[in-house]
C-alpha cells in the first residue's frame, strides 16, 4: 500500500516495511477535526481513502479553504519537519482513513532517501505555486473571475462539456475563493442564465468556456 503512495515509492522494501510497522491507521468520520491551527503536534498524515480540507478562519469564524487532500496525498508535513505549531486546521469532508507517521520515523525515512526528500520538495513547491496563484487571484481578480477560475480548475472533460464531479454548495465555493455566499449565488445564477453552466442535483457542468 505505501509503495503506491508517490512520496514513499522510492523507498526500498526494508524501509517501506519499517514505515508500515510504525504507522498508525485511524478512521475519522465525516466533518471531524483532525487537528486545529496552533496545535502542538508532530506527525505526518497520509490519506488512504476519503477527503480532508485544510482551512483557516477569520475572527468571525469565516472559513477559507487552503487545499483539499484526497487518497494518496499527505498533510501535516510542515509541523512534522520544523516542529512549529500547525499552520491550518484539518477537517474531514467525508469519512477518511489515514496513516499517521511520527516525526522521528518520517525524518528517518527522509534521511535514508534523497529521492524521497526530492519528491517532498516537489510537492511543497507545487503547493507554493498554488498559494501564489491564490494570492494573485485574491489581489487582482474580481469575484466573477475567481468563480470562473475555480470552476475551470475543478472541471474534467466529459464529451464536449466539462463536468465538476464534486458536488459543492455556494457556501463551499465562497470558502474556496474568499467571497460571500450571496455573491457566489448571484454569479452562479447569472452564469446559468447566460448558458455558461448548468446545474443538476448540485453537479455543475460547464457548457461554454468561462475563463
Ligand atoms: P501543518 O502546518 O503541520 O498542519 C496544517 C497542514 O495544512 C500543513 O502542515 C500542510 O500540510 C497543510 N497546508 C497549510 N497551508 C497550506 C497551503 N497553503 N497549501 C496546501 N497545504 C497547506
Amino acid at each position: 500500500m505505501l509503495k503506491d503512495i508517490s512520496l514513499f515509492s522510492c523507498l526500498d522494501d526494508e524501509a517501506i516495511r519499517h514505515v508500515e510497522r510504525v504507522a498508525l491507521r485511524k478512521r475519522f468520520p465525516k466533518n471531524t477535526i483532525v487537528f486545529s491551527k496552533g496545535d502542538e503536534s508532530d506527525s505526518l498524515y497520509i490519506v488512504e481513502s476519503g477527503k480532508v480540507k485544510a482551512v483557516i478562519h477569520d475572527e468571525e469564524g469565516k472559513e477559507i479553504v487552503l487545499s483539499v487532500f484526497g487518497a494518496g496525498e499527505y498533510f501535516g508535513e510542515m509541523s512534522a519537519i520544523d516542529g512549529v505549531p500547525r499552520s491550518a486546521t484539518i477537517m474531514t469532508k467525508e469519512a477518511t482513513e489515514m496513516l499517521i507517521i511520527h516525526r522521528d520515523d518520517f525524518k528517518r525515512s527522509l534521511s535514508s532517501s534523497p529521492d524521497m526528500t526530492f519528491n517532498l520538495l516537489k510537492v511543497l513547491l507545487e503547493r507554493l505555486r498554488r498559494a501564489n496563484q491564490k494570492i494573485e487571484s485574491l489581489a487582482f481578480t474580481n469575484v466573477y473571475g475567481r468563480v470562473a477560475n475555480l470552476l475551470t480548475q475543478l472541471a474534467e472533460p466529459s464529451g464536449r462539456e466539462w463536468v465538476i464531479q464534486e458536488k459543492m454548495t455556494h457556501q463551499e465555493i465562497a470558502n474556496m475563493i474568499g467571497s460571500s455566499r450571496e455573491m457566489v449565488s448571484k454569479i452562479v445564477g447569472e452564469l446559468v442564465e447566460a448558458g455558461y453552466i448548468s446545474i443538476e442535483k448540485k453537479q455543475i457542468t460547464i457548457r461554454k468556456k468561462l475563463a
